[in-house]
């Protein structure tokens, strides 16, 4: 399951996206619902709440950056989101860094870098071949209070 929400700057790019998903990818839309100026920290603890109690699933968070979504959500304990620009660093962050969250923004990416990051992120898988990676991982979730 894919959660996906956004603030009002990310709404566009939010419908584009599950207009792309459609029959594809299992997702679910937890708004914003329209244009309308909105405090994205509401939507970022949404969604992290969604997949912090749906284990194996994942978030897909948009604001104008996705830098405003990545602080709110990564304040939840066990959400690691990645704002990224990139399908490189989209892969990465799941491979070394088993990300759950990707954010994205809409001021940065159209919508089509916006969805091969997705697409890059949904394709990677978790590195476990090393067990270097989720050390790391450990020593990060060790800092949560
Ligand atoms: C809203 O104008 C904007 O600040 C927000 O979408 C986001 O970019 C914050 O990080």
């Amino acid at each position: 399951m894919l959660f996906i929400a956004s603030d009002h700057a990310g709404f566009e790019l939010k419908a584009a996206m599950l207009k792309e998903l459609k029959g594809k990818t299992e997702t679910e839309d937890l708004g914003t619902d329209s244009l309308e100026s909105c405090d994205y920290p509401l939507f970022a603890k949404k969604l992290a709440d969604k997949v912090l109690a749906n284990s194996g699933s994942l978030g897909l968070l948009m604001c104008g950056t996705g830098i405003g979504m990545s602080i709110a959500a990564n304040k939840l304990k066990g959400i690691r989101a990645a704002a990224v620009s990139d399908n490189v660093s989209a892969q990465f962050a799941r491979e070394h860094n088993n990300a759950n969250v990707l954010c994205l923004g809409s001021r940065v990416l159209n919508v089509k870098q916006a969805l091969e990051c997705l697409n890059a992120f949904l394709n990677a898988k978790f590195d476990t071949t090393s067990p270097r990676h989720q050390r790391r991982i450990d020593e990060i979730t060790s800092f949560e209070k």
